[in-house]
């Protein structure tokens, strides 16, 4: 078995487009799905569940997946990301709605509610702007410290909740769980 790392590092010129032909494609790098040995379609599941080593990445900083032909950013937040998406207000949020498949659909979009564990650590979303798809830049970009599309300036804060621009909607968070002390389990 081997395991599933990338590690972006948080740089500022990850971006890639969701669509060809909108400009450069600059990726992280490949990931390799760690594939359920047990599973006699393990090939399958490959699609629909993965799971994802996390181990080595530091407070801070941020790996991206792809999962079911979609990016998924998951981010250790620092701090300075916990404190900040915990003292905003629901009522400051352009969506309301937490969007964590982990939950139920009127969940309200506290920080608690978007993050995987009980400290806020982790971030778990899919990477795909709300507005029309494309990737947005991450590790403390945009106005709220969180990430930024540049395709149309929507700005996303550190809990992936959308706070300016045409997006519609926080980021989606997809079903994820820890199923070790450094492995998640995306699906
Ligand atoms: S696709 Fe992100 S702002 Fe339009």
């Amino acid at each position: 078995m081997s395991h599933v790392e990338e590690h972006d590092s948080d740089r500022r010129d990850f971006l890639y487009y969701a669509t060809a032909g909108a400009g450069a494609v600059v990726t992280g790098a490949a990931v390799w799905p760690l594939v359920d040995q047990m599973n006699p379609s393990a090939d399958v599941r490959a699609l629909s569940s993965i799971r994802v080593s996390v181990d080595g990445v530091e407070p801070g900083t941020q790996i991206t997946v792809k999962w079911r032909g979609k990016p998924v950013f998951i981010r250790r937040r620092d701090q300075e990301d916990i404190e900040n998406a915990r003292k905003t207000k629901i009522e400051d949020l352009v969506d309301p709605l937490a969007r964590n498949a982990n939950l139920p659909p009127d969940a309200p979009a506290t920080d608690e509610n978007r993050t995987l564990d009980e400290k806020g650590e982790w971030l778990v979303e899919i990477g795909v702007c709300t507005h029309l798809g494309c990737v947005p830049l991450g590790g403390k970009t945009g106005e709220f410290g969180g990430w930024f599309c540049p395709c149309h300036g929507s700005h996303y804060d550190s809990a992936g909740r959308i706070r300016k621009g045409p997006a519609p909607e926080n980021l989606p968070i997809p079903v994820a769980a820890f199923i070790d002390e450094n492995t998640i389990k995306l699906g």
